[in-house]
């Protein structure tokens, strides 16, 4: 075990900002998947690789790289080629990432198996946390779509990213079918299942704060979000931060920070990426369909 400090805006919520780096978790089965692409840019892996060589107060967001893209984007000779075309945007998004300033994106190679499980699940509502700059919610969003969904939700703290975001999807045609929402994920979803606007989440996508997955997936149980059938997906599972998520969804019937029995239990795997494009680095995504307690 090894950890790296992977600095973050200084002014929003840590994002990467002190995340811990692990080996693959034991106990788990491993399935490593290689990507397609062929990147060499210096990207966040790099760094966290290379961690004493980098400096604890670099920038991985929020120093204006976020607006940069957008302006680079709707400044494109071909911008009316963009226009609701998802994938184009996609492509410009991961191809400035690659050649100007890494973006903490879950990008190509994860996104491609999360596409395929949309596919799988035909989900009807898909929310996640933690929006960024809309790639996520561009990608998933548009595959929710073709999957005969009604809607997916983005949710963001940050009202910079969320602003990009919006002005992303818009351009991809997607402004009717997502939703951007700012705020904290759990003042959110508490909030939406209160006043009764959102009931049962299909996929539940887990991609901001790592140290919050578990608290944040509690809410969403505590508030009757999830029902048996839910899947939820966890991004990042690199990240020490995020065991105690990782724990949970694959324990037992009990609660073991609390002592409680759990609303229901998580069919869990993870899939390890090695990403050829971040110097084969390794980061896993956490798959937990729920399934019923066992009576
Ligand atoms: C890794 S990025 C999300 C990347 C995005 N899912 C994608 O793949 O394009 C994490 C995001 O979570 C946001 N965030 C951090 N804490 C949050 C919270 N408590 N509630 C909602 N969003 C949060 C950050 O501002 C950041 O934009």
């Amino acid at each position: 075990m090894w950890s790296r400090l992977v600095p973050c805006a200084r002014q929003l919520p840590r994002c990467f900002a002190n995340v811990h780096v692990q080996k693959q978790i034991p106990g788990l089965i491993p399935s490593i998947t290689s990507s397609r692409s062929t990147y060499r840019s210096l990207s966040y892996t790099k760094m966290i690789n290379e961690g004493p060589k980098i400096a604890d107060d670099e920038v991985w967001c929020g120093d204006g790289r976020e607006e940069a893209l957008l302006n680079h984007i709707t400044g494109l000779p071909y911008l009316n080629t963009l226009r609701n075309n998802p994938s184009a945007i996609i492509s410009e998004i991961e191809e400035w990432s690659d050649k100007q300033k890494p973006l903490m994106i879950v990008g190509p190679d994860k996104g491609e198996r999360i596409v395929a499980k949309i596919n799988e699940q035909k989900p009807k509502l898909m929310v996640e946390l933690g929006g960024y700059v809309g790639y996520s919610a561009i990608l998933f969003g548009n595959a929710v779509r073709a999957a005969g969904g009604d809607k997916y939700i983005s949710l963001e703290y940050s009202k910079e990213y969320a602003s990009v975001a919006s002005k992303l999807i818009e351009l991809a045609g997607l402004t009717d079918f997502v939703e951007v929402i700012v705020g904290s994920a759990a003042d959110s979803l508490a909030g939406m299942a209160k006043e009764k606007s959102l009931k049962t989440i299909d996929i539940l996508l887990v991609d901001h704060e790592k140290s919050l997955y578990l608290d944040d997936l509690k809410v969403a149980e505590k508030n009757g979000l999830l029902k048996p059938g839910s899947l939820v997906i966890a991004d990042n599972l690199f990240a020490t931060e995020t065991n105690d998520f990782a724990r949970y969804v694959r324990g037992g019937p009990t609660d073991e920070t609390t002592g409680e029995l759990k609303p229901f239990m998580y069919e869990s795997m993870t899939m390890w990426f090695s990403i050829e494009r971040w110097n084969y680095f390794t980061d896993g995504v956490e798959f937990s369909k729920i399934i019923p307690l066992k009576n």
